[in-house]
């Protein structure tokens, strides 16, 4: 395996045990953001936007104070929550319509959290190094959406 995946499987041992017996969804994402901002390197903002009354809000998150509310469809996060579908940013400021939360973002890998096709909302995660995410960590990112999903009622 290479260093990525092996980095992403040993988190993901981690989560399954920091989620089991727990099905809170703010405990269950304050946690799942804690510890992808401690094993991810090179990373300076982790966290979660959930899908309230038609957009996203902020929800536990790792990094600078972000932006609170992002309609659906603006921004990577907006674009992902409209689209159903993760994307990854090399350079977040070629992007149209990207919404900047700490000027020290570079890159982003966005996922959405589908539970049984509904929107619960998104995990986002910013590298201030262009290009620093790759289609593994995007996969990664995609299977730790899919056990926080796993994780919670939602
Ligand atoms: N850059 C994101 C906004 C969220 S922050 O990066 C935390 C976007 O364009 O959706």
């Amino acid at each position: 395996m290479t260093p990525s995946a092996d980095l992403f499987s040993d988190i993901e041992s981690q989560l399954a045990g920091l989620f089991a017996g727990e099905r809170d969804l703010i405990a269950n994402a304050a946690n799942c953001s804690a510890l992808l901002f401690e094993r991810l390197p090179d990373v300076n903002w982790v966290g979660f936007y959930f899908l309230r009354e038609g957009e996203l809000v902020l929800g536990p998150f790792q990094g600078r104070p972000a932006c609170i509310r992002i309609p659906l469809g603006r921004g990577v996060c907006g674009t992902v929550a409209r689209d159903g579908s993760s994307l990854r940013v090399d350079d977040v400021h070629e992007f149209a319509d990207h919404i900047v939360c700490d000027a020290a973002s570079n890159a982003e890998v966005a996922v959405p959290l589908l539970k049984e096709g509904r929107l619960l909302g998104v995990l986002d995660v910013d590298s201030p190094t262009r290009a620093r995410f790759g289609a593994e960590d995007q996969a990664g990112l995609e299977r730790v959406a899919a056990l926080f999903i796993a994780s919670v009622d939602g």
